[in-house]
């Protein structure tokens, strides 16, 4: 994909506002961290690793415009608390602002144009190995795409959803860069239509066939032997494979298993949350019910009544058949598997 979701350039951090795809190619140019915090609230940017990404450039951008070193610790723990209140479902975004707290306090007493350019090259750094751990997730998953499979894939794990090129959508960008022929079906992903808008688009400028569907078709399609795999993303991965993911997965899941169809995750490391055993601990995002409610400027729904929007749900470690990451396919057992690869991280 030509576009990028989210860049750097001369002091100012520039984000695709999302919200307008595929109508629009409109960029935010973010001048105060505040306003990046701002588009990780309001959608124009989402998913997980992209999220992560904005909010490390939003701490860049926040010392960036200091115009001392006065009170910086403290200016500085504000930065970074004002861009973790955004979302709080993905793991990604508390893992790249802790990741820029440990640049912070490593380079602390520099001057602070030196912290300033330590901080802007940390986030940028964040946003490269993205793209590059993308690409490893891709060829570690390809071997599962088959020639002449349909896959069915829920809301948008793709190079928007990223620094670029996707984890689940990386997976099929792989395939397909392999020469692999095969179909895919999009979940529409109501409200926010991740699928329809921007799944859709980012598959249809591969030259990757597409097929949209209601969220609510996927289980009359399995029934008739018309789906073969599903391959979604993750918001945050608990230690023992439970996986929060957009809201729908769960049922997905489920039904994927009832029809004997292996269900895959694709995510970065950095989506696992070791500090957290399973996933009824994972905080699930509630977002206003109004956003249900309309369909653009139009209100769809009776006046006053009630509408009620998880944005994710949690599919047990029992319904997934594997986690594709970057340092390879975890299998079942996952809790042995996901710790012994994490010691592997630590050790560098
Ligand atoms: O609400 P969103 O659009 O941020 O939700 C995004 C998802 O659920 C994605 O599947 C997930 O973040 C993985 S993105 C690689």
């Amino acid at each position: 994909m030509k576009v990028k979701p989210i860049f750097w350039v001369e002091g100012e951090v520039a984000i695709l506002d999302q919200r307008l795809l595929p109508e629009k190619v409109v960029y935010i140019r973010c001048k105060r961290y505040q306003q990046v915090a701002q588009t990780i609230k309001n959608m124009a940017i989402r998913g997980a690793p992209a999220i992560g990404i904005a909010a490390a450039m939003g701490v860049a951008l926040g010392v960036w415009k200091l115009k001392s070193a006065r009170r910086l610790e403290e200016r500085f723990q504000k930065i970074c608390q004002t861009l973790t209140n955004t979302r709080p479902t993905a793991h990604n975004l508390f893992w790249a602002i802790e990741r820029m707290k440990k640049r912070f306090y490593s380079h602390k007493n520099s001057s602070l144009p030196e912290l300033k350019r330590y901080l802007q090259k940390e986030a940028e750094n964040i946003l490269e190995e993205d793209i590059a751990t993308n690409r490893k997730i891709g060829e570690n998953g390809k071997r599962l795409i088959k020639a002449g499979i349909t896959v069915l894939t829920h809301c948008n794990a793709g190079a928007l959803a990223t620094g670029g090129y996707g984890t689940a959508l990386g997976v099929l960008r792989a395939a397909w860069e392999s020469g692999v022929r095969f179909k895919v079906i999009a979940d529409e992903t109501r409200p926010y239509l991740q699928g329809a808008r921007l799944t859709a688009w980012e598959l249809q400028q591969e030259g990757i066939p597409v097929t949209i569907i209601t969220d609510s078709t996927a289980g009359y399609l399995m029934a008739q032997g018309k789906i073969n795999l599903v391959i979604v993303g993750a918001d945050r991965i608990a230690a023992n494979g439970d996986t929060a993911n957009k809201i729908g997965t769960y049922s997905l899941a489920i039904l994927a298993k009832h029809h004997n169809i292996p269900f895959y995750v694709a995510a970065p490391f950095s989506t696992i949350d070791l500090n957290i055993a399973n996933g009824q601990q994972i905080p699930i995002e509630k977002r206003p019910g109004k956003e249900l409610a309309y369909l653009g400027k139009k209100c769809i729904y009776p006046q006053g009544v009630n509408a009620l929007y998880y944005a994710f749900d949690v599919t047990p470690a029992r319904y997934i058949t594997g986690i594709i990451t970057e340092k390879g396919v975890i299998e079942p057992p996952f809790k042995k598997a996901i710790n012994r690869l994490s010691r592997r991280r630590q050790n560098g």
